[in-house]
């Protein structure tokens, strides 16, 4: 695989071709993942949930996701990485400089960061300082708490109206990249359309530029819990390099997630 760039996924996006891409956490996965050419891995805050058993994703510190990156970009040297900024390591501009650079040090291409527009001026600090960031909006589930649960979000119409507002003044602020969860289908249509910038979805339809599964789903071998919306590729297979090629074939040729995989 030649080096991606955050450029390539633009001129995709702009070709209208889709892409695939996975989670990560260690060299010999990341190292399977770039043999099948998929273009873009996530050290996501889920490590807390896939490789430490909690029940959510706040316990995970900055120092996990960034020996996680290091394992990663270790396996996968040409992908375009992202880091998952974890709970409270960006409660200020300040402190989100700060700990992104331990990230982007360890290996990251890009940080992302849950939230809103209430981030647009850590994005406007993080991107003038030369950190690329790509913004995770619906189910933020370090927000687990607020929400009272993994639950679907922006189905009611002022709440969509607002992701969509959200996801425009991020894009202004310098965002790069844009990650929706548990969002309706026709709400991750109508961001996917106003933003020029990729956006990448998960429970949100087949209707994003790119889809994101937490690999251990795709596998089908997560501890307790399948979400709705994910596929045990594995099982279809036999074959854990087949399971990710069919993976990116169905992303690519939109089969995945079809109905039964879309949660709304
Ligand atoms: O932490 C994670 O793995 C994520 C993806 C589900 C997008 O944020």
């Amino acid at each position: 695989m030649t080096k991606i760039s955050i450029n390539d996924l633009v001129k995709w996006k702009q070709e209208g071709r889709k892409f695939a891409t996975l989670t990560a956490y260690d060299a010999s996965f990341a190292q399977l993942f770039e043999s099948q050419e998929i273009p873009v891995l996530l050290v996501g805050d889920s490590l807390g949930m896939v490789l430490h058993g909690a029940t959510s994703t706040l316990p995970v510190t900055v120092e996990d996701v960034a020996y996680h990156t290091r394992c990663v970009r270790a396996g996968s040297p040409n992908c375009l990485l992202l880091a998952d900024m974890p709970f409270m390591s960006f409660a200020t501009p300040e402190q989100a400089c700060h700990n992104a650079a331990q990230l982007m040090r360890s290996g990251a291409n890009m940080v992302k960061i849950e939230g809103g527009d209430w981030l647009i001026d850590t994005v406007k600090m993080l991107t003038e300082r030369a950190i690329p960031v790509c913004a995770h909006l619906g189910l933020t589930p370090q927000s687990v708490n607020i929400f009272g649960g993994f639950k679907i979000q922006g189905k009611e119409q002022d709440k969509a109206d607002r992701m969509v507002r959200d996801a425009l003044a991020l894009q202004e602020a310098g965002a790069q990249m844009i990650v929706l969860e548990c969002i309706p289908k026709e709400l991750a249509a109508r961001i996917t359309e106003v933003c020029d910038i990729p956006v990448i979805g998960i429970g949100a339809g087949n209707v994003t530029d790119g889809q994101i599964l937490v690999m251990h789903d795709m596998f089908g071998i997560s501890a307790n819990y399948m979400p709705k919306f994910s596929k045990n590729f594995l099982s279809e297979t036999g074959d854990m390099r087949k399971a990710v090629s069919l993976y990116k074939e169905e992303v690519e040729k939109q089969l995945f997630p079809d109905e039964a995989h879309t949660i709304a």
